[in-house]
């Protein structure tokens, strides 16, 4: 388990956005794109709380987690539901979509020499959040960290044409990756250029759903921002 994403609280509460921001609006039969499913755990658990009828075809590069994945899928018998490629998102033909959703890798530091570099998300941390936003998606569930240069995902999303339709925010304690003395110190640099936001002990994450401004005339990225860099 030790080269497996492991942190139960940012797992449920991406799995809670999913069901609130995602699962629930959706018609029937669409289909969701997931980057990065972990051992997958937040898809199957939103999914045994909801009726979906679509299929979520997800993206993992890490093997150990993939497998383990599979194994709960099956389990469950949510082989037709949940379909997941041991493979990079960015590198294959993206499968047509209703929705993306992810819990991206958005640890800043200076390189991906760190306790799990697949939880690498650049020098800023939004790189492949950013990246996600660029993808053409129509409708994107994405979580965002305070010390990951939010202001930057925001700026990125209006170029992009999207707007924030909804957000739902949770205060973090720094965690076991977010801890490490490599990625703390880098945080701590990048506060003073105003790309990260924290207090001493928590950050924020906030679940964020973007969607194309033609399709809504909501738009609360003004909001966000206020909240993500009110530490
Ligand atoms: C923050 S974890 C989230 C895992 C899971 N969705 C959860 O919330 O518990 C990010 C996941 O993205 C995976 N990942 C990183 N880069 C990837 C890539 N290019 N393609 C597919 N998966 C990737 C990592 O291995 C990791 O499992």
């Amino acid at each position: 388990m030790k080269d497996i994403f492991f942190c139960p609280e940012e797992s449920n509460f991406y799995s809670n956005c999913l069901e609130n921001l995602v699962l629930r609006n959706c018609k029937k039969s669409e289909s969701v794109v997931e980057f990065g499913s972990g051992d997958g755990t937040p898809v199957i658990n939103s999914l045994l709380r909801n009726k979906f009828d679509g299929v979520i075809h997800g993206f993992e590069l890490n093997t150990s987690a993939w497998k383990a994945a599979n194994l709960t899928i099956d389990e469950y018998n949510l082989a037709h539901k949940y379909i997941i490629n041991n493979s990079c998102l960015f590198k294959s033909s993206k499968p047509k979509a209703k929705y993306l959703v992810a819990n991206p890798p958005y640890l800043p530091a200076p390189d991906a020499d760190i306790y799990m570099p697949l939880l690498f998300g650049g020098i800023d941390g939004a790189t492949v959040t950013n990246d996600l936003l660029s993808l053409g998606y129509e409708n994107v569930l994405v979580l965002i960290s305070s010390f990951s240069n939010p202001k930057s995902t925001i700026e990125q999303a209006k170029e992009n044409g999207y707007c924030v339709n909804n957000f739902v925010v949770l205060p973090l304690k720094f965690g076991y990756y977010s801890s490490e003395p490599k990625v703390k110190k880098h945080i701590e640099e990048l506060r003073k250029h105003s790309m990260a936001f924290y207090s001493n002990e928590y950050y924020f994450l906030a679940g964020v759903l973007f969607n194309k401004c033609q399709n809504n005339p909501i738009d609360l990225s003004k909001e966000l921002t206020q909240v993500m860099t009110s530490l």
